[in-house]
């Protein structure tokens, strides 16, 4: 069974502004002034809800997504910013070519909320981002570990018991991709979610690629219920318990998702 917020575009869009006044933008105040003159992209920022918040504190907002349709309903729902020049939507891929010609070296703050579980090659891709930002620049992190009983993004699926079973999404492939054709789900949701799996990142690997980067963790929140889960399915968010973010690799099965900020 999809949720409410995959069919009604609006109601998304509300949620992730919501989520991110509350919960992302005040985690990324602890470590980066937000102002006027403050640059922010977001990658991979779909409707857009997310960097309202960080234009109406007076930052400068780009948002890049390769979905045209939602860069289009963030144009249309953001159209006041827009207009204003201080927001701007773009429908292209982060990794082309013009796209870092454009921006190289420009944003002082880099957001990547719910995105870096979708993108390839994370072992590429963290590194590359430096390329976007200037000296003192920042990076958000936000996902779910995979191993996390919803990693997969399984709430995605039309079926109800698929969209609510914990954990098959860890199974070997060729058993979860049966498992979703016996649930019935449509090629397009079984090939979205066979995508997240080969994308794939946990708490160590992401971790990891950051400290062989050079780059340094400067706050990590894990949460044992996710903030966005307020909206998704109407739980209180949760801090996860110290104890439990000092067990690695177990830790994954029970965060169900991580913010982080990268320097
Ligand atoms: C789960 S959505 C997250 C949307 C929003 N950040 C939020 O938190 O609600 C992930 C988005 O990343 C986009 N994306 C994935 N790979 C990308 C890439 N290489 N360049 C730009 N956008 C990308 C997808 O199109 C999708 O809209």
């Amino acid at each position: 069974m999809a949720l409410k917020q995959h069919k009604d575009e609006r109601i998304r869009f509300d949620q992730q502004v919501d989520n991110s006044r509350k919960f992302v933008f005040p985690f990324i105040e602890q470590t980066k002034r937000l102002g006027t003159n403050t640059k922010v992209l977001e990658i991979g920022c779909g409707e857009g809800g997310v960097l309202l918040p960080f234009a109406e504190a007076g930052c400068y907002c780009v948002g890049v997504d390769l979905n045209p349709l939602r860069i289009d309903l963030a144009n249309d729902f953001l159209k006041k910013e827009v207009s204003a020049g201080k927001m701007q939507f773009v429908f292209q891929n982060v990794y082309d070519e013009s796209f870092l010609e454009k921006y190289k070296h420009f944003f002082d703050l880099i957001i990547l909320k719910d995105a870096i579980e979708h993108i390839p090659e994370q072992e590429k891709f963290i590194p590359y981002l430096k390329n976007f930002l200037k000296n003192e620049g920042q990076i958000f992190f936000g996902f779910p570990p995979w191993y996390m009983p919803f990693g997969g993004h399984q709430q995605v699926c039309q079926n109800k018991v698929a969209s609510i079973l914990p954990y098959y999404h860890i199974l070997p492939k060729p058993l979860y991709k049966g498992i979703l054709q016996m649930f019935g789900e449509p090629k397009p949701v079984i090939d979205e979610l066979l995508e997240i799996k080969d994308t794939q990142i946990s708490i160590e690997r992401f971790e990891k690629i950051v400290v062989n980067n050079g780059m340094k963790i400067l706050a990590k929140q894990p949460y044992l219920i996710n903030p966005i889960y307020k909206y998704k399915f109407g739980l209180k968010p949760r801090k996860q318990l110290p104890f439990i973010n000092h067990i690695p690799y177990v830790r994954n099965f029970l965060t169900t998702c991580v913010y982080y900020m990268v320097s």
